[in-house]
């Protein structure tokens, strides 16, 4: 399953990685006990059920069933195959794998993703090295007209692409790389009609590199230099870039997110920069477009806090309502940023200055109040009010949650003026047209299979003590299972190696388990820190196996007793003799019970 990525590469890969620190760049991890928790990055919560284990190099979550290793975690979080997950964390932990053992199609298939970044990678660089050369003079002029400084320009690694069409096509079949594989990454355009060949997508601009979390340069936006059409030019979506899954700046603002425990909202390239290079970096950009739920969801890896800037028209109004919405859906606690006479936060910090800023920020309503009373609130003409309560209805009908929504209704009659059951009538009648908007319940797996409580626990006992199973061995009380996964589980762990194995990694029963319905159960129990203490371990151990023992006994002794009766009946005197002898046996073994 792991292509062709050699065994020991792979568990080296493991060893170093430490998966706490490795899931803490994407989720917020809270100390507690041995475990850390946090919010769950694979389905919405508001309190923390993800649970990661550095003992057992684990994660699981109790409200979603997702679990496993590091691997999986970056599987699951990036959408990649394993041999992808592998690659990417011995990156991260400086483990070189031999390129060769790479398969054919696997290097096909991952490649293209990998090519793209590479190539997007080639030309960031050939872009910033042209806004330092000669023919960049008038982008580092204008660039100092904005008042973007050095450390802002290389941090952000800003550049230029030339005028003219081939300039970049020249570099990259230089590089020998293919045009093809740089028009499939939206560097270079592909000639139509009679006329043959690539040429340059972006011309005269000063080039913005857009990056994925972990920096790797996704796509390009470019800027005219002063005025002209289109202003920005942009990469068009590939396979590493989907607009709405990605925040400007997030790459290089994580880190001043996390510290300040919230995130600036803002729209364009210039107005990260901007920000960042006035002192203020804890900014992520949506770049123009309105913010999904996917970027909702990406920004609440580093905080649950968010400034969002609107500008105060009817345009910037509509976006604000929207994303409340998905703030409120995704559980993100949202203030609302509107700046004054239309200036977007790049004119505002350069005309009144950070301390300015600041002030605007902390000054900034929770958005559900600056929503309800700013914008719903307030009377109108009698037109005005009823096109306000339409919308107050549709707003309140696509709050999921149906205890907010309640609060919600109450909050928005006052504002309205309106009768509150009256608004509530409303709002459940539009809910009840559109089944879209309708409450979509908790992703949650299902276990059907239910695990003998004992067995189960002395599972964990192997699990958590691998140098005591030779109790188990010794009593042979897997056999007394009555939890047919267990048993299988129990016998795996019993040859010894596989001990070995799992306790270097326990969360490789993520893969053992992939098929087992007790799967989800399993991983919770693993993750949960051990009720038994290490002095106590031996006793409860004893204790456990009596228990199954006993049981087992007990219920071999009701079939005995079935059968004898039943040999009884038909007469068969040498039957009910062999069966007699056996019930003998088992009640001696009761007594060594007690
Ligand atoms: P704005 O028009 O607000 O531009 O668009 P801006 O960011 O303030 O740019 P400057 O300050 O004039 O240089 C906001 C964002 O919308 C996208 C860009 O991502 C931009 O940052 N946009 C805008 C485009 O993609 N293309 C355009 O032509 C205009
Ligand atoms: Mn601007």
């Amino acid at each position: 399953m792991n292509g062709s990525i050699p065994d020991d590469k792979i568990e080296e890969i493991r060893s170093r990685a430490d998966i706490a620190s490795l899931i803490g760049e994407y989720v917020i991890l809270k100390k507690a006990g041995k475990n850390y928790l946090g919010l769950c990055p694979f389905h919405r919560e508001k309190t923390p059920s993800f649970t990661v284990s550095p003992d057992k190099q684990m994660f699981y979550c109790f409200g979603c069933s997702e679990g496993g290793n590091v691997f999986s975690f970056l599987m699951k979080l990036n959408h990649l195959t394993f041999p992808e997950a592998v690659r990417q964390l011995a990156k991260k932990v400086g483990v070189v794998i031999p390129e060769r053992t790479m398969s054919r199609e696997e290097k096909e298939r991952y490649s293209l993703a990998e090519q793209i970044r590479q190539v997007n990678e080639l030309a960031a660089g050939f872009f910033m090295k042209t806004l330092q050369s000669p023919a960049g003079e008038g982008a580092r002029e204008y660039l100092r007209k904005r008042g973007i400084g050095e450390s802002a320009i290389r941090t952000f690694r800003l550049g230029y692409a030339p005028e003219g069409w081939s300039n970049l096509l020249e570099f990259i079949e230089k590089k020998g790389i293919s045009p093809k594989l740089a028009e499939q990454a939206g560097l270079l355009v592909e000639r139509s009609g009679k006329s043959q060949g690539y040429y340059d997508r972006f011309r005269g601009r000063v080039m913005i590199p857009i990056e994925d979390a972990d920096g790797h340069v996704i796509a390009f936006g470019g800027r005219i230099i002063g005025k002209g059409e289109p202003k920005y030019m942009n990469s068009p979506e590939s396979v590493v870039y989907t607009k709405g899954n990605t925040l400007y700046g997030l790459s290089r603002t994580r880190e001043a997110i996390r510290e300040k425990g919230f995130a600036l909202l803002v729209e364009g390239y210039f107005d990260l920069i901007a920000l960042w290079n006035a002192g203020i970096p804890n900014v992520a950009a949506v770049l123009g477009t309105a913010l999904t739920s996917a970027q909702v969801d990406l920004i609440r890896r580093y905080t649950a806090r968010v400034a969002a800037v609107f500008d105060p028209d009817e345009a910037g109004r509509k976006a604000l309502a929207r994303s409340l919405e998905l703030f409120l859906a995704g559980n993100v606690h949202a203030r609302a940023v509107i700046l004054p006479d239309g200036q977007d936060p790049d004119d505002f910090i350069r005309t009144h200055g950070r301390e300015k800023m600041d002030e605007v920020l902390a000054k900034a309503l929770p958005m559900a109040e600056y929503y309800i009373e700013q914008i719903l609130g307030g009377r109108g003409t009698l037109e005005e009010d009823r096109d306000k309560l339409r919308e107050a209805v549709s707003f309140l009908s696509r709050i999921e949650n149906g205890v907010e929504r309640n609060l919600f209704i109450k909050k928005v009659a006052e504002a309205l003026a309106v009768d509150e059951d009256v608004l509530e009538k409303e709002v459940l009648r539009t809910l009840s047209r559109s089944p879209s908007a309708a409450p979509t319940a908790l992703p949650r797996r299902t276990t059907a299979a239910e695990m003998d409580p004992s067995e189960r626990e002395l599972i964990r006992m192997m699990l958590e003590y691998p140098t005591r199973v030779s109790a188990v061995r010794d009593s042979e009380v897997l056999s007394c299972f009555r939890t047919e996964e267990l048993k299988s589980l129990g016998e795996v762990l019993l040859a010894m190696d596989k001990v070995g194995k799992v306790m270097q990694d326990p969360s490789s029963l993520v893969t053992e388990l992939t098929e087992s319905p007790l799967r989800d159960k399993l991983l919770s129990l693993l993750v949960q820190e051990s009720p038994y203490p290490e002095e106590k371990i031996d006793r409860s151990m004893a204790d456990t196996i009596r228990k199954i023992r006993e049981r087992a006994n007990k219920e071999r002794g009701r079939i005995l007793t079935r059968k004898i009766k039943e040999a009884e009946r038909t007469g068969d005197g040498e039957l009910v003799d062999r069966l007699i002898a056996e019930m003998e046996r088992l009640i001696k073994e009761r007594a060594s019970f007690s």
